[in-house]
């Protein structure tokens, strides 16, 4: 008899876009690992959804990280990855403390090679499933007082498009898709601290919408997502305006900002 079980793994899950992933997924019929490091908000989520297991864990601690591999390498079932937690900083690079830089790369470049890895050793050879890493259009450009997340970003959709094309190029039918949103009201900016009113409201998505996308995009096998058409039209402009010239222009609008900051 064939297993009909749908599992998946969601991290980050305990708000946000991850809580909107888990949210969604149990209505399509997945059994649901949740991880984050807020256990009640996971349990509340859990108990919400009529029950999910939870991992409460710190993908930044070895410890935990591999708890969380283990997990997965224990799961015939799974069948969808979901690479969401995340944070932001802000501030210049040099003048921020390093740890929250450090921890930076560890939850999304680290935990989400690590958990890649693990899910891929098992989906590639049974034949089926599926990885997100949740990125950013901001892994499109770079921007000062946000360098570290820039980077950290551009490499997890770097990571996700040369992973496509090995899965394409072996003839797998996993798929693989870096989901890269532009502003989403969650807890994300709360969380850095950072005032959502001196963003105008049309840049606002819901993250409703971003998962809404994210998963019919999966379903059409795209690599890269890119929710809605302001960002899909930012990020085609980040491709076609040279380098030197974006350049250009943001080190002239850093200079201006900093001018008027200090006159
Ligand atoms: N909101 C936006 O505008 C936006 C735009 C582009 C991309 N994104 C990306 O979307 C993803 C989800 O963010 P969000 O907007 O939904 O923000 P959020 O509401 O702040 O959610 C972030 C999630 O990550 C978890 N997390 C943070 N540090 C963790 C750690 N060390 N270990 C385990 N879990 C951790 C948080 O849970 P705990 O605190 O309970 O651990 C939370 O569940 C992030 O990767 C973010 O970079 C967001």
């Amino acid at each position: 008899m064939q297993n009909t079980r749908r599992v998946a793994l969601v991290t980050g899950a305990s708000s946000g876009i991850g809580a909107e992933f888990a949210r969604r997924l149990v209505r399509q019929g997945f059994e649901l690992i949740l991880v984050a490091r807020r256990r009640e908000q996971l349990d509340a989520l859990a108990r919400e959804l009529g029950g999910a297991e939870t991992l409460a864990a710190d993908l930044t601690l070895e410890e935990d990280l591999a708890r969380v591999e283990a997990r997965i390498a224990s799961a015939p079932d799974l069948e969808l990855l979901v690479n969401n937690a995340g944070f932001g900083t802000k501030g210049r690079f040099w003048e921020t403390p390093l740890d929250a830089q450090e921890r930076m790369h560890r939850l999304h470049v680290m935990a989400t090679l690590r958990l890649t890895r693990a899910a891929l050793a098992g989906m590639v050879p049974r034949g089926r499933g599926g990885v997100i890493n949740v990125s950013s259009v901001a892994g499109f450009g770079q921007s000062p007082g946000n360098v570290s997340y820039c980077a950290t970003k551009a490499w997890m959709t770097s990571f996700t498009e040369g992973l496509d094309l090995e899965l394409r190029g072996t003839g797998s039918p996993v798929r693989v898709q870096a989901l890269c949103p532009g502003f989403t009201v969650t807890e994300f900016h709360d969380t850095m601290g950072m005032r959502r009113e001196g963003i105008p409201a049309w840049l606002w998505m819901r993250a409703e919408d971003v998962v809404d996308q994210s998963l019919r995009g999966l379903e059409r096998e795209k690599p890269i997502v890119v929710p809605g058409a302001i960002y899909k039209m930012v990020v085609t402009l980040e491709r076609l305006v040279p380098r030197w010239l974006r350049s250009a222009s943001v080190v002239r609008a850093t200079r201006h900002a900093h001018r008027s900051k200090a006159a």
